[in-house]
Formats: C-alpha cells, sequence, structure tokens
C-alpha cells in the first residue's frame, strides 16, 4: 500500500518496447504524477505524445532534468546506456529507477551505489520476477520450513530463438533467474562456473550452464539457450523435506509441490541405510497481481518514505557481477570465478 501523500513527479527516460509498460502504471497510480518523458528518438516520443498528450517530451536529457521540478526518473532504455543515463540523473538529486540489467560492468554498477548513496536517493532496478505473487510464494513456503533445508535447485529458460548477436544467450537470458535465485535462498554466491558455447553467432553463446555456489553449501544452476526445441521457464527447487517445481509456462497450475524425499531407514534391514519416500503432491492456488504495478508502486513507496528497495542498487550490482563473472568463466574454460562484491 502507498505511504505516500504528495504525488511524486516522475519522468520517464526511453519509450520504446518495455518503457510503455511502465508508463502505462505510472498514468494510473494515484501516487505518481508523470510530467515529463525524454527518448532521443522523436518517432517514440510522438508515440508518447499520442497516448499523453499533456506530458512534455524532449530527446535532450540535461533539459528534462533541469525543466520539470522531478522527484523522480524511470529509466528504460537500452543497458548500454543504463550507467551514463542513472549518473545524470543522480547528480541532479532524482531517485532513479533503472531497468535490468542494471549497468553492464560490476564497477558502473558499483559507481551508481556509491552516487546514490552520497546523494541520498533511492536507486532500484527492474528485477521484475522479485514481485511476482508466485515467486513471493514460494519465498514463503521456504521461510515456513515446508520445504526443510533447500539443498539445490535449477532454472531453465529454453525456447528456439530470439537469436541475437550484440549480447550472449545469458545476459539476455537470464538477469531474472539471477535475481530469483538471490532472492529465493537470501544470499549471495562467492562463486560462479560456467559453460557456453556459440553455435550460430562467432563468440556470443546460444547455450550456457552456469553453476553458482553458496557460502552455505547450496548450490544452483542456471540452463539458458535460445536454441532448444521446447519453450521452458521452469524452477526446480530440492529440499531435505519436500520438492517444488515452478512451471511458469503454465497458464493457472504454476506451483506443484512434490512430497518426495530421501531419509535414513528406520530399520538397517537389508544393509540399506537410505529409504525413499513418495507422497502426495500438492497444487496451490495463488492469487495473481500484475508484478509490473507492484514493482511500480515500490518504487514509488519507497522514493515517497526513503526506503530501501528491495530490489535496491545492491541487488542490482550483485546480478551484473554474476554475469559478467559467468562471461570471465566461460573465457576460461569453466573456471570458478569469484561473485563478491564490496559495496
Ligand atoms: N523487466 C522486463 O521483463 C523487461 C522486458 C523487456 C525489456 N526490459 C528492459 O527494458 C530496457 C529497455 O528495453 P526495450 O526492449 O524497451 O529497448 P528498446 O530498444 O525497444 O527501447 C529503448 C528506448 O530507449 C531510447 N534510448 C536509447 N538510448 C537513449 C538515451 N541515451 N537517451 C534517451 N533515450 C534513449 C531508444 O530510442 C528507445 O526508444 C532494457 O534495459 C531491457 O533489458 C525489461
Amino acid at each position: 500500500m502507498s505511504t505516500s501523500v504528495k504525488p511524486i513527479r516522475v519522468g520517464v527516460v526511453g519509450f520504446g518496447y518495455w518503457g510503455p509498460n511502465l508508463v502505462r502504471n505510472l498514468d494510473r497510480l494515484g501516487d505518481a504524477v508523470l510530467v515529463a518523458a525524454c527518448d532521443l528518438s522523436e518517432k517514440n516520443l510522438a508515440k508518447f505524445t499520442s497516448l499523453y498528450p499533456a506530458v512534455a517530451t524532449t530527446t535532450d536529457l540535461t533539459v528534462f532534468l533541469a525543466d520539470h521540478d522531478l522527484d523522480a526518473v524511470v529509466v528504460s532504455t537500452s543497458a548500454p546506456s543504463h550507467h551514463a543515463i542513472a549518473k545524470q540523473v543522480i547528480a541532479a538529486g532524482k531517485h532513479c529507477y533503472v531497468e535490468k540489467p542494471l549497468t553492464l560492468k560490476s564497477s558502473d554498477a558499483e559507481e551508481l551505489v556509491r552516487l546514490a548513496d552520497a546523494a541520498g536517493v533511492v536507486l532500484m532496478v527492474g528485477h521484475l520476477m522479485e514481485y511476482h505473487s508466485a515467486i513471493n510464494w514460494i519465498r514463503e513456503t521456504i521461510a515456513s520450513g515446508e520445504l526443510g533445508d533447500v539443498l539445490y535447485l535449477y532454472a531453465q529458460r529454453l525456447n528456439l530463438g530470439k537469436v541475437r548477436a550484440e549480447e550472449n544467450a545469458f545476459w539476455s537470458l537470464a538477469p531474472h533467474d539471477v535475481s530469483i535465485v538471490l532472492y529465493l535462498l537470501g544470499e549471495a554466491p562467492d562463486y560462479v562456473s560456467a559453460s557456453g558455447a556459440a553455435y550460430l553467432h562467432d563468440g556470443v553463446q546460444d547455450t550456457v550452464f552456469a553453476n553458482l555456489h553458496f557460502p552455505s553449501g547450496k548450490m544452483a544452476n542456471i540452463h539458458v539457450s535460445w536454441l532448444d526445441p521446447h519453450k521452458v521457464r521452469k524452477f526446480t527447487i530440492v529440499g531435505s523435506k519436500k520438492m517444488l517445481v515452478f512451471d511458469d509456462m503454465a497458464a493457472t497450475e504454476k506451483i506443484w509441490i512434490y512430497d518426495k524425499g530421501v531419509e535414513p531407514a528406520e530399520a538397517m534391514a537389508y544393509g540399506e541405510d537410505l529409504t525413499l519416500r513418495f507422497g502426495d503432491i500438492r497444487v496451490p492456488w495463488i492469487p495473481m497481481k500484475e508484478p509490473l504495478a507492484l514493482e511500480v508502486q515500490h518504487f514509488l513507496d519507497c522514493c515517497a518514505s526513503g526506503e530501501t528497495p528491495r530490489s535496491d542498487g545492491r541487488d542490482g550490482l550483485r546480478v551484473v557481477r554474476i554475469l559478467e563473472a559467468v562471461d570471465e568463466s566461460m573465457a576460461a574454460g569453466g573456471a570458478p570465478v569469484s561473485t563478491v562484491v564490496e559495496v
């Protein structure tokens, strides 16, 4: 629920494919007043004006930041521009939301975190899945102890296409999976080890298997590919008591909890010391809300209250460092690469 009194004066930078979704939510939430938009593309600004004729537009970021008494800025431009734009927004003293990935280099993400701290402004990154009702239900279920200790989990995000040449499959598909893994486990990995292969474009991996190792001994594997016969978006979490599968391709029954496990045998009969346990399967009903509406509302609430967002700059930095370390590990033939960040 909103805690704001005076509407937050928001401007948006970037109105391409994703920006309109953010703007639609900002426009309908009572806590925000949309006052300006900035995009390098006149064509996209014309589209914006046809939808929001009362809102000022410009192609000049400096003018945009100087002219509208903005409280907060939402950045939804392509990733290579995030660092420079966010830096200028923070330097102007505005709260800043940046779409994922926060930056392309962890050193740039670190700089943004430090600058936002020093300026006393909110820095939030668009890790949308942290606001997904099913992911939050799973997080609460893990915290309740129903699964026992989480031992390991794996994520699969596979499809045939869309093939890209400007970034590899891990940068393109895995930022959400990485943020989900960190959010669910409540822990950051200490190193990653990854293998990938570039079958379609030289040097651009289409298929990546990344192993994240956690100080607690937990393990997570993320498999992404745009060269696969199946469209799969699935998480499997293996706990010491139960196992959970989240199938994001399922229209309704997204979560399945299996009462299965391996336990010490009561009697050491036949020389066996472990028994397999097979029990019921539960498919809970989960009330769903639009994750983007929840995410945008959370940003506005944090701007109003000064609270640290769930997906704050440090969360963004951790994810960028993991994406970067996966590249480094693939280049080093799968060698372990540290993912520890200092800020
Ligand atoms: N959360 C999600 O599920 C999700 C989904 C899609 C995209 N995204 C993210 O949203 C961001 C935008 O993606 P997109 O697909 O909309 O890209 P896009 O290329 O369709 O749109 C980017 C827009 O930004 C404008 N732009 C680029 N550089 C600019 C600059 N320096 N100043 C002002 N305007 C500039 C472009 O003209 C364009 O209108 C990316 O970070 C992407 O990863 C997130």
